[in-house]
Order: C-alpha cells, then structure tokens, then sequence
C-alpha cells in the first residue's frame, strides 16, 4: 500500500515510534495477534504501585482501654512505563506508538478504557482498510492489564 493513504502524523509515527522496544523485567506483557494478517504485537508494562500506608496507632490507659487505630488509603496502580515491539503494518506501529504515549502515567482503569477508535481519534484518520489494525494495540494493552491484574490477586 502507498505511504500517501495515510496522513502526516501516522507516517511521522511510523517513521518515529515512541516506546518501541525490549523492556527488561516487566510487571506485565502480552501479545496478541490479527488472525487475518498474521501481525503481531507485544505490549510491556511497569506499574507502579499506588501508596499504601498503614498508620497504627494505640491508646491504652491503666483503666484497660486499649484501642488500635488502623488507617489504610489506597490509591490506584499506574502505568510508569510501556514499551512494544510489533511485526506489522505502517498502521500498527503507529497506532502502538499513539497508544503507548495515552497510556503512560494513567491509572490501570483509565487506561483499560482506552479503545480502538480513541487511538484512531489521536492519529486524525486511517485509511479505512486499516482502522482495524487500530485494534491489535487497544486489545494488547487490555490483555497486558490483566496479565498484571491476574498476577496481583
Ligand atoms: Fe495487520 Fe495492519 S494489516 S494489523
């Protein structure tokens, strides 16, 4: 397919991929694959962890009253960083690259969130014939978050 089907920032993406690479050690990954094209795509994660603090606090007097005080306060996990390595089109690596820079520093909720035509939205346009490559990233990025999910219940 001609590069002139696509607009500037997907080629500039393609040209440029952001969080393209190997992460070593991450806290979650997956790959998933278009069983039409035979593309592939992996998606790696570092989460970092929401603050949990514990404050304990006691009271006690002779008169036998003693009482702990727990307080906890969770946050939400976050993206810190996400890397890919794809085997696909011009189109997936620039949608890789696209999803990879909404999801770096959101929460995992937020980022679940983010679907196929939010990618599409970011790029201004794909040709029609490849906004389905759009989905290879949106659901690597899905299935990566429950890999993750899995792991920390
Ligand atoms: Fe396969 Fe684009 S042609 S994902």
């Amino acid at each position: 397919m001609s590069n002139t089907n696509y607009n500037k920032k997907v080629l500039e993406h393609f040209k440029n991929p952001q969080n393209m690479g190997e992460m070593k050690n991450p806290d979650a990954e997956a790959t998933v694959r278009n069983s039409q094209c035979g593309d592939v795509m992996k998606i790696m994660l570092k989460i970092k962890k929401a603050p949990s603090f514990r404050k304990k606090g006691s009271l006690e007097s002779e008169n036998l009253d003693r009482r702990n005080v727990e307080v906890s306060q969770m946050g939400e996990d976050k993206i810190e960083d996400i890397k890919f390595q794809t085997m696909g089109c011009i189109a997936v690596i620039a949608t890789s690259s696209t999803l990879t820079e909404m999801a770096k520093g959101k929460n995992l909720n937020d980022a679940k969130k983010i679907c196929n035509t939010d990618i599409v939205e970011a790029l201004g346009e794909l040709p029609p014939i490849k906004v389905h490559c759009s989905n290879l990233a949106a659901d690597a990025l899905k299935k990566a978050i429950e890999d993750y999910e899995g792991k920390s219940e």
